[in-house]
């Protein structure tokens, strides 16, 4: 008989989501030691196994692994509700970003807002993430567009660290769109993003660009991403979102860790994932909320055997989503995404968009002990329910970070 620290019992169903794949355990138990997973099974082979000075019955529940955000814009001032009105009268989102709106909104509010303003609206979007069993969060800068503000959204990312409870994974978006000062000179600013890449190494994991109609060009692109590349850093792409422009094929071709968006993939761009091993992330609440009906191609993706992973992209302008759940559940309706894909698609796909599926992403034994109780006896009531408030208790490293309701389990 061992020792754990935490004993998590009787629950309904365990679904570790080992190497991405969905077998859950029945009447499954989990136990955790210094922060990890030692142990998982059915309940009368651990309780054989495992004393625990505290134990958690979890009848009727269900225990899946901590969410993972792989593509997030959470540090920015102000609100873009505006812009939902316009959009519904008429104007596209394209509309609004060529005519000085959307993001050159967003990055005039974020340049004015001081560092503390935008750390407390990130700690409260944070908060609410955890409330919806969101435990890992990558976040991009790209709100700047200049040197002192893309600093600014960075640092806050770092000082973040130290009061959230997620883990959180900074990305370097200074390309995101080419600022309104640069308009006439846009090989000026892709020379000031490359010359930022030194000065961001310690603040960022990731560089992204966003390759689209209004924004960067794949040429563009590939000049930034070789030089992240040579300084070390992992690679991202938001591709084929608005418009196709080969941008998948740039990320494959580079090896970025993950393509995003896709909307717009091609079957040759499936192929050159694959072949690369490059991730992608499917933001189907991007699409819903701009009113688009081409979703990105999930099932052709799956069939041939890609790891397809899904992301909030919260973001002011085109998705202010909270939920991964929500995003499932749009999976789901609009792109046929089993409940079991999907479960993938936010817990151990999205890890590998981050390079952490090593640490989090799926519950096994030495892996960070990350996990979310839902309030329901099977993992398809993550897609079944539709806006039932599902999460009862989120651990993190093994601690109870987040509980719904007042009374103790
Ligand atoms: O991922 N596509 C580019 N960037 C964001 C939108 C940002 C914004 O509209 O503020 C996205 O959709
Ligand atoms: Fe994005």
């Amino acid at each position: 008989m061992q020792e754990a620290d935490l004993l998590l019992v009787n629950a309904s169903q365990v679904v570790p989501v080992a190497g991405g794949r969905v077998e859950p355990i029945e009447n499954g138990a989990v136990a955790v030691q210094d922060g990890r997973i030692a142990d998982l099974g059915p309940t009368p082979l651990l309780r054989q196994r495992w004393h625990a000075a505290k134990i958690l019955d979890l009848q009727g529940k269900t225990v899946v692994p901590g969410f993972v955000d792989p593509h997030t814009h959470l540090v920015y001032a102000g609100c873009r509700h505006h812009e939902l009105e316009m959009r519904l009268a008429g104007k596209t989102y394209l509309d609004i970003l060529e005519a000085g709106g959307g993001i050159r909104y967003t990055v005039e509010q974020t340049r004015r807002a001081s560092h503390q303003a935008l750390l407390e609206s990130l700690l409260q979007r944070l908060d609410i993430f955890l409330s919806q069993g969101i435990t890992t969060v990558e976040i991009k800068s790209g709100y700047g567009l200049d040197r002192t503000t893309e600093l600014k959204m960075l640092e806050v990312v770092q000082e973040a660290r130290k009061h959230a409870v997620q883990d959180l994974v900074p990305t370097f978006l200074g390309a995101h769109v080419v600022p309104t000062e640069y308009r006439d000179r846009r090989r000026a600013y892709v020379d000031l993003v490359i010359s930022l890449l030194p000065e961001v190494r310690d603040l960022a994991e990731f560089v992204d660009v966003f390759v689209d109609e209004g924004a960067f060009t794949v040429d563009e692109a590939r000049r930034i991403l070789e030089a992240a590349r040579d300084l070390g850093f992992g690679l991202k792409v938001h591709a084929e979102e608005l418009a196709h422009t080969g941008a998948t094929r740039l990320a494959a071709e580079l090896g970025a860790v993950s393509a995003d968006h896709l909307d717009l993939a091609t079957d040759d761009d499936l192929q050159a994932l694959k072949a690369a091993g490059t991730v992608p992330v499917l933001l189907p609440s991007v699409t819903f909320f701009l009113f688009s009906s081409h979703y990105a191609p999930a099932r052709k993706m799956l069939d041939l055997g890609l790891p397809v992973a899904l992301s909030t992209d919260h973001n002011p302008g085109s998705s202010p989503a909270y939920s991964q759940i929500f995003v499932a559940t749009l999976a789901t309706f609009l792109m046929g995404m089993t409940p079991a894909e999907v479960l993938a698609a936010i817990t151990y796909n999205a890890a590998r968009a981050l390079n952490r599926h090593h640490l989090v992403g799926s519950l096994e034994p030495g892996k960070q002990a990350d996990l979310v109780v839902l309030d329901a006896p099977s993992y398809v009531h993550l897609v079944y329910d539709l806006a039932r408030p599902l999460v009862e208790m989120v651990l993190k490293r093994g601690e109870i970070v987040y509980r719904r309701r007042a009374f103790a389990l």
